[in-house]
């Protein structure tokens, strides 16, 4: 690939942000297409937000993807709320205008509720973390009329509901052992939102076989099997891992910055490449 004058650049910014395989699907996606354009990773350390999102505005950067753990601060330096991050004030695709507007979307919600609605069928769900993937799981569960969502998080008091819920009933037990495994023993779902996972030894309070065949447990994070995914197969639950997720908010978030329809075969493929290659050292979720 050749970079010129014209060649547009995009990003991904968070912190670490060193393992994330965005980069790898979106620069496939551009050379497929033939769009000069390049992906890269934006390392920014959280007392800097503003001075890089300005910095984007002035370097002409299209657009970025924002990971872990600005997806709620990154809100008040942008220009508007799209639809999709106005209700949850959760962003993880910035597009930056002509005019130098930058406007905040979710495309993590859409991602999420596309999955979700090809492997829910009913029953009351786990929902662990309440960062900013957390939050957007949570709202996409009660759009979706979940009737029990039992919401975990390490740090008490994040899980907090800024909407009307409708019939959904949230309870938010503290994150201790027995708490945790009553909430997963009555779950079909139970849904990883937390960095928990991505150390291959993370483990968590109550896992060990608080759930069986009937449920699903689906994690956020991508990359290698976790000790939580391994321990979730071993006894027979329908395991979903990130990787899913992470092309679905990519390819829409493509759609969005670049108004154009992504490759999504090629985007799959390219990462499909990277894992028959590369043992992950850990995990992510973008
Ligand atoms: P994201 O945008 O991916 O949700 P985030 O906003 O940084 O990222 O949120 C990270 C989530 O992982 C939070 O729910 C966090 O819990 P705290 O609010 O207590 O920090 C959770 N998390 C991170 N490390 C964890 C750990 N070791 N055990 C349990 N939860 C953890």
């Amino acid at each position: 690939m050749v970079f010129n004058g014209e060649t547009k650049v995009l990003g991904i910014m968070g912190n670490p942000v060193n393992h994330s395989l965005s980069p790898i699907f979106w620069n496939a996606a551009f050379s497929e297409l033939d769009i000069n354009a390049v992906y890269v990773p934006f390392p920014v350390d959280k007392e800097q937000i503003g001075a890089a999102l300005t910095g984007i505005r002035a370097l002409s950067v299209l657009g970025v993807n924002v990971t872990k753990p600005y997806k709620e601060s990154v809100v008040p330096y942008l220009s508007s709320l799209h639809a999709s991050a106005e209700r949850l004030r959760v962003v993880n695709t910035i597009k930056v205008r002509k005019n130098g507007e930058m406007e905040g979307f979710n495309t993590d919600l859409t991602a999420f509720l596309s999955i979700f609605d090809e492997n829910y069928n009913k029953g009351p769900v786990t929902l662990l973390g309440a960062g900013g993937a957390g939050k957007t799981v949570f709202g996409g569960l009660c759009q979706r009329g979940c009737e029990m969502i039992y919401w975990f998080n390490r740090t008490p008091g994040k899980q907090q509901i800024l909407f009307p819920v409708g019939k959904t009933s949230v309870r938010t037990p503290p994150w201790e052992e027995p708490e945790l495994r009553n909430a997963m023993s009555k779950s079909t779902m139970i849904i990883n939102t937390t960095s928990l996972g991505w150390a291959k030894d993370d483990w968590m309070p109550g896992f060990e076989n608080s759930f069986g065949p009937e449920t699903t447990y689906w994690d956020l994070n991508y990359g290698g099997d976790s000790r939580l995914i391994s321990h979730a197969k071993k006894i027979g639950a329908k395991v979903i891992n990130g990787i899913d997720f992470l092309l679905h908010q990519g390819a829409e978030a493509f759609e969005i910055l670049l108004d154009r329809q992504p490759p999504k075969e090629i985007m799959r493929k390219s990462l499909n490449y990277f894992f028959q290659r590369n043992e992950p050292e850990g995990s992510a979720n973008d």
